[in-house]
């Protein structure tokens, strides 16, 4: 009986279903939140905040078929794709999740239930994997599931302990493989489960023990509850159950296969003749999905990987003879494939297949020019008896014709040669410094003399944006990348100038405004804003629909509920600015400000940190004026006048003759640009969120206002409330509890103290009876437990007080590594002991090093297997000492 791919997906979460876990639909491939991760590459990642703790949902058991990206970032496979038959840059994640309800015993036996029961699979045939001394999970697949003790497998931390990234939750997992049959192995001499990575053994399902969670320094800390999260690639096991020797022979891919197989005229090969044909099917899907999920191709981020992926298979598709866009073509057998399941990519269609297009069109302007010269660099590399492509080349090919540096290596690889990688990352490292060096500002698309050009023809672009969110203007000039055209079209990513514009460019510290341009059913989304040449309005942004044209008359329109959040900021800002000097003195000079949507930042001169009292005092005195409801009024005046009349000019700014003031009632007056708010209760409410120093007298704060305060007093509350749940008081009693809680530790921290001395009590008196005597002196060595040096030095002071005239050396095993302390009596001296060349030799065993004095002496080793032997040698060296 044979499943088609769409049903092992469904079975899977039924099967699950049926055993208390919700279906929740997959997440996007985009992570939202979360700055660890570049692509969604697990089914866990949209429970990542659940595992930690953070989050709670309706429910303890999940399950899931998730969409995930494994190019770039801790789990990249783009560079295996198509050389095996189970890699893949997309794939889908089946997924069950515990959060903190069942643990190891039911998820193992859910897992050979699915599999043995529902899909049939042939135990005999099936190997669990353990990490190293889980013996729980060994006892597990021992007894309660059968399998026998040979096809357990104890593997090391690469193969069998899972974490998502190089922070966050993690844990032992449990691997099951599949023996695919003879007929599948390698050449390898010693072709063997848990030894080969061939696709003999074929890893099918991941069962991860989540129990910790990793921060930036490497620490682990224990999750809340230990959880559940299992991966199983849906086309790893779907090939396994229609018996067929790769994913890219099951029905989720074979079609594409086939389709490239028309357009090429080429026949498809399972072995190395295939490659280019499994590259396309399965990068295909990728872009498919990305760009349903919002990347773009671009030049940083998730948008160059993107690029990559595209233009790589662009490549291939040229190798197969394809001269010409074909990727696109390809998007709607995805969508015919995939759509029931993921409506979304049957919905974006259009879109995904006009981007891949403009993308494919635009690469192919120089792949045909680039692949000529790539095959003279080869060319020559080989006449030179060379098997290194320099990197200077390669980056010559990325740099002129677009080529990223996969696509060298592919080239490379073909030719039997390898790319110089560091060579391309230093002449890449070197065109960065050119560019910075020979940009003094920040210049957008075609550089500072286009705009200077531009400005001086058509004169400033007209801001009408004081007054109204929306204007009719007409297109000035667009600018693609860095190319000035007449025309651009959907996906592509222009500049736009306009001769008039409600939309503000950032300046003053106020971030540019977003929003849309329409020119009839042409739609222009603006993500932002900014001023070129001093006086133009550049809107940057991404054409979602049609074409627009320079002369096009257009409808701008700003984002009004983000440009309102973004005043209120700024009217706070000024207020902040008048609070601090009457709190903290006049020397409080603004030296810089952010403004943004959802948050505020001022940097001011000013010695030292706040104090609470001046901290809160800051905050009382801006939410007074709030709540005061100050007029805001802006006036256009002289520089001359509005000095006279007291407004605060900015130390350092330049400013015109004609200026515009900002006051707020009675309260503050300032020379500003920016755009405000019409009276101060419109702030809603004012709250500091932090501070910090970021130089010498200069301080940084940072403030909420408006439904960004709002929303960061309900995270405060929450966590308070949270607080109170866990620790089963009212909230008003936390602090109280929590105070009586740290009473509790104090003293069980004292008992333990008199617990551990008492034990070394204990210890030194069995340790003393096991001293030998050389030479009239009493002589020990000895293993101790110790925690950490002051413990060891300490049992060691007790010892050399009771042993009367004699010599120690204790060692200790901690974390790894082992302590070594040596004590002589004074009269051990005088009999020619010294503690330091002891311990010195003792820690050169152990592989380490150290040493001191004649009386006391402490060093450390790294080979803690060595300890027995260290102590041995350091005896010797004590009776030398002796003359024995
Ligand atoms: N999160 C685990 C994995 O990706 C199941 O393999």
């Amino acid at each position: 009986m044979s499943y088609t791919g769409s049903q092992v997906r469904q079975m899977f979460l039924d099967y699950f279903a049926q055993n208390g876990h919700t279906a929740v639909a997959s997440s996007s491939l985009v992570p939202h939140d979360d700055p660890t991760l570049l692509f969604t590459n697990a089914g866990m990642n949209q429970f990542k905040d659940v595992f930690l703790g953070f989050e709670k949902r309706p429910y303890v058991r999940a399950t899931t078929a998730q969409k995930c990206v494994r190019a770039g970032g801790k789990h990249n496979d783009l560079d295996t794709v198509g050389r095996t038959a189970r890699h893949h840059t997309f794939f889908e994640m089946l997924g069950n999740f515990s959060f903190g309800d069942y643990f190891k015993n039911d998820a193992i036996c859910f897992a050979w239930e699915l599999l043995t029961d529902v899909f049939k699979l042939p135990k005999e045939k099936l190997y669990a994997t353990i990490y190293l001394d889980d013996e729980e999970a060994f006892t597990i697949w021992r007894d309660e599931i059968g399998v026998p003790v040979e096809r357990i497998l104890r593997l090391g931390e690469k193969d069998n302990f899972w974490s998502m990234g190089d922070t966050g939750p993690c844990g032992p997992c449990s691997e099951i493989l599949i023996d695919r049959g003879e007929h599948l192995r390698c050449d390898a001499e010693e072709c063997a489960i848990g030894k080969c990575d061939c696709d003999r053994w074929l890893e099918i399902w991941n069962l991860v023990f989540m129990q910790y969670n990793r921060d930036e320094t490497g620490t682990m800390t224990p999750l809340p509850k230990p959880s559940i999260d299992t991966g199983m690639g849906l086309e790893r096991i779907t090939s396994v159950l229609q018996n067929v020797g790769s994913n890219y022979d099951t029905d989720l891919i074979r079609p594409m296969i086939a389709f490239v197989e028309e357009l090429s005229g080429q026949a498809y090969h399972r072995d190395d003749r295939g490659f280019p044909f499994r590259v396309i099917a399965d990068h295909v899907r990728s872009c498919t999905f990305l760009i349903t999920d919002g990347v773009l191709p671009g030049n940083e981020g998730r948008g160059y990987v993107l690029r990559r992926i595209l233009r790589r298979a662009v490549r291939f598709g040229k190798v197969l003879g394809i001269d010409r866009p074909f990727m696109y073509t390809i998007v709607p057998v995805v969508v015919q494939l995939m759509g029931d399941a993921y409506p979304e990519i049957r919905e974006k269609n259009d879109f995904v297949q006009k981007v891949i297009k403009i993308e494919e069109e635009r690469f192919h302007e120089t792949l045909h020019e680039g692949m000529r010269i790539a095959s003279e660099m080869v060319n020559k590399v080989k006449a030179e008896g060379s098997t290194v492509l320099p990197g200077r080349q390669a980056f010559a090919l990325y740099d002129t014709y677009g080529f990223p540096l996969d696509l060298a290596e592919d080239i490379a690889e073909e030719n039997d040669l390898t790319v110089d990688k560091e060579g391309f990352q230093a002449a890449m490292n070197e065109q960065r410094e050119r560019a910075r060096a020979a940009r003094q500002d920040t210049v957008y698309g075609a550089g500072m003399e286009f705009w200077s050009e531009l400005y001086s023809q058509q004169g400033a672009t007209r801001f009408s944006g004081y007054q109204a969110l929306e204007a009719t203007s007409t297109v000035q000039a667009i600018v693609r990348g860095t190319e000035v055209v007449t025309e651009a079209q959907a996906g592509e990513e222009v500049q736009i100038v306009l001769n008039e514009t409600p939309f503000y460019a950032e300046s003053g510290g106020q971030t540019g405004d977003q929003g849309i341009i329409t020119a009839g059913d042409t739609v222009v989304r603006i993500v932002d804003t900014k001023k070129m040449a001093g006086a133009l309005h550049v809107h940057i942004g991404i054409i979602e629909k049609g074409t627009l044209q320079t002369g096009d008359a257009v409808t701008a329109q700003v984002n009004g509920a983000r440009r309102e959040a973004i005043a209120r900021h700024h009217s706070a800002t000024h207020l902040l600015h008048k609070a601090l000097k009457e709190t903290l003195g006049e020397h409080v000079n603004q030296a810089g400000s952010l403004v943004e949507e959802n948050r505020l930042r001022f940097d001011f001169a000013h010695f030292s940190p706040l104090t609470r009292e001046e901290w809160q005092a800051v905050e009382d005195r801006v939410n007074a004026q709030l709540l005061a409801d100050l007029p805001v009024n802006t006036e256009e005046t002289s520089l001359e006048q509005a000095r006279a009349a007291g407004a605060t000019a900015l130390f350092g700014e330049k400013y015109g003759d004609q200026v515009r003031v900002v006051s707020m009632g009675e309260y503050s007056m300032e020379l500003c640009g920016g755009t405000h708010v019409g009276h101060t209760s419109q702030i809603g409410l004012f709250k500091l969120v932090a501070e910090g120093g970021i130089g010498a007298g200069l301080r940084r704060l940072e403030a909420v206002t408006g439904s960004a305060a709002l929303a960061y007093m309900n995270s405060q509350e929450e966590t308070v409330r949270t607080l109170a749940e866990k620790l089963k008081v009212p909230m008003n009693d936390v602090n109280r509890r929590v105070d009586a809680l740290q009473q509790v530790l104090r003293d069980k921290d004292r008992e333990i103290e008199q617990l551990l001395t008492r034990l070394a009590r204990y210890q030194v008196d069995d340790l003393l009876a096991t001293g030998e005597t050389v030479a009239g002196v009493t002589v020990l060595a000895a293993q101790v437990q110790a925690p950490d040096m002051d413990a060891l030095r300490q049992m060691a002071d007790l010892l050399k007080a009771k042993i009367g005239t004699g010599v120690l050396i204790l060692a200790a095993v901690v974390d790894n590594k082992v302590n070594l302390v040596a004590a002589a009596t004074a009269d051990a001296v005088r009999q020619g002991v010294h503690a330091g060349n002891i311990v010195k030799e003792a820690a050169r065993v152990a592989g380490g090093g150290g040493g001191g004095r004649p009386d006391m002496a402490q060093a450390g080793g790294k080979q803690p297997e060595k300890v027995m032997d260290a102590l041995a040698a350091a005896k010797q060296v004590i009776k030398n000492q002796l003359g024995a």
